[in-house]
């Protein structure tokens, strides 16, 4: 994971948010390149979606619409969603260090015999087997065989014995205080007076902002149950333990669908909609091996989903869940939770009337796969960074092309009089289409270099060859193959090849 964190800096993907200051924790901004391969990404979600949605099972294409909802909304919003009252990680605090945990994070290891002789070790969540865990393991107890320890969450273990538990980073046992609930959401103020009244919310997600254009969409447009809604944008979460590059951060991007459907066909929707968010994350690149699903455990299940069908994650393996995963999408039945609650809250009538039959009037079930963008994005870095010690980079990106922040690089081969102007007219013709990068100066082994630790699937060359016949070098981002191929091709040559696995 450094090298690739160091990568995404050293070609400018991604940098720490406010550097120059020693950044700011849980954010972080998007480069030149990084925010070319956010928008691809973005893109192909927004078109799977709403431009060209995926076929249903009645062999036509399922209607889903777009918007983009403010991501300040009326308090009164988030009171009805549960956000206020429950969107909230219980935490453990240490006295000793002033630091916080999330208490689902904190393991506590506790002796076989419940020995109180030494101090119960702690570790967080992912550093089970860190140097430091392992050090802890043989100062804390007498005994280092793992298979002598119990491996308990703090939340699971009585408050009576917190007096035995060495914080993580503590020097004393007993500095942790019993888990107490911490609200995630940012709070700000709106207008000029700062009071109780004039409290709003950074939105948590985008899925509300959905739901509170629901009767907007149903009134303006003819889509009709069964359909979705669909939006991209920012979320903010006061994440306590913010962490794995941009994993967890405290600012984000979530890619969520809202599908409205009648309650006797949530089941049938949600297993349509598993498979196609799974053919989805395929489709840009992402390989089976890497990706599972996992239904959620009951204790899991957030608020919405307790009566229904359950969540189901979408999990990529990050370097640092391996050989395990991570969440990189939820697929939730949310049931009539969200409808019901705003139809009490706000007073308006939000049931459903079918149009063929106003008898029939329901609330309708939701349905909802909530991707993160910013999570899609690390999977596509990580999936796509390979190590080649044959190549001067040494490593290169092997991003499907239709991801790849630019698609080609034109290259003269010299910076002379003949070359260039031909590459110019070369890279004129097709930046129309296609992100290209016109590169002129340096050795070309070392722009063949950078392109390959950008991820550029092809690069062509312009050399003396291509002054007497007009044809160019394409030179192969993975196998490094290099053949000759006419200037006028080149568009059609992208285009037949982007769409193929690079
Ligand atoms: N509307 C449902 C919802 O927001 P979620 O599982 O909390 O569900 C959906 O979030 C997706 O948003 C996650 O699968 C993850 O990809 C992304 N996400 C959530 N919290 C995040 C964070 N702190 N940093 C980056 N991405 C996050």
């Amino acid at each position: 994971m450094k090298d690739i964190v160091s990568l995404c800096k050293r070609r400018g993907f991604i940098f720490a948010a406010s550097e120059i200051y020693g950044g700011i924790n849980g954010f972080w901004d998007y480069g030149p390149l990084g925010i070319e391969l956010k928008n691809n990404l973005r893109d192909r979600w927004w078109k799977d979606m709403v431009i060209t949605p995926p076929i249903g099972p009645d062999g036509s294409p399922v209607e889903i619409v777009g918007v983009d909802s403010a991501i300040i909304q009326n308090p009164k919003a988030w009171v009805a969603s549960g956000h206020v009252g429950g969107f909230s990680d219980p935490m453990v605090d240490c006295r000793e260090t002033k630091k916080r945990y999330r208490a689902d994070h904190l393991f506590v290891m506790v002796p076989e015999d419940k020995s109180t002789e030494k101090p119960w070790a702690t570790y967080l969540d992912g550093e089970e087997d860190s140097e430091k865990t392992k050090r802890l393991k043989k100062a804390g107890h007498k005994n280092t065989d793992p298979a002598a320890y119990q491996t308990t969450e703090i939340n699971r273990l009585g408050v009576e014995n917190y007096k035995y538990v060495l914080g993580p980073d503590a020097k004393e046992p007993g500095t942790l205080t019993e888990p107490k609930a911490f609200n995630l959401m940012f709070q700000t103020y709106v207008g000029a007076m700062q009071s109780e009244d004039s409290i709003a919310y950074l939105r948590p997600e985008t899925a509300q902002g959905i739901f509170l254009n629901y009767k907007n969409v149903l009134d303006s447009s003819r889509v009709r149950i069964p359909f979705g809604i669909a939006q991209i944008g920012k979320a903010f979460r006061n994440e306590v333990n913010p962490r794995n590059f941009i994993f967890r951060s405290r600012e984000f991007e979530q890619m969520e669908l809202e599908w409205f459907c009648h309650p006797d066909e949530a089941k049938m929707w949600r297993d349509f909609w598993f498979a196609e968010r799974q053919r989805f994350w395929k489709s840009v690149g992402l390989s089976s091996d890497n990706l599972q699903m996992r239904d959620h455990d009951s204790d899991e299940l957030s608020h919405y989903a307790k009566a229904g069908l359950g969540t189901a994650d979408i999990e990529y393996r990050f370097p640092f869940t391996a050989p395990g995963f991570g969440e990189l999408e939820g697929i939730a039945h949310r049931c009539d939770f969200d409808l019901t609650q705003h139809q009490e809250h706000s007073g308006v009538k939000l049931e459903y009337m079918d149009p063929t039959d106003s008898k029939i009037r329901y609330m309708p079930h939701v349905i909802e796969p909530a991707a993160g963008l910013s999570r899609g994005v690390l999977a596509l870095i990580c999936e796509a960074y390979t190590v080649d010690a044959n190549r001067p980079s040494g490593i290169y990106l092997n991003f499907h092309p239709a991801m790849a922040p630019k698609k080609a690089a034109i290259l003269p081969l010299t910076a002379k009089e003949e070359h260039v102007p031909l590459a110019q007219k070369l890279y004129m013709d097709i930046r129309e289409d296609f992100a290209v990068d016109l590169d002129i100066k340096q050795n070309i082994g070392k722009r063949y270099a950078r392109q390959d630790e950008i991820g550029t699937p092809f690069c062509f060359t312009v050399d003396n060859d291509t002054v007497n016949d007009q044809t160019v070098t394409v030179r192969e981002r993975n196998t490094m193959a290099q053949e000759r191929i006419h200037m006028d091709k080149v568009r059609d040559f992208l285009h037949e090849n982007i769409k193929k696995r690079g």
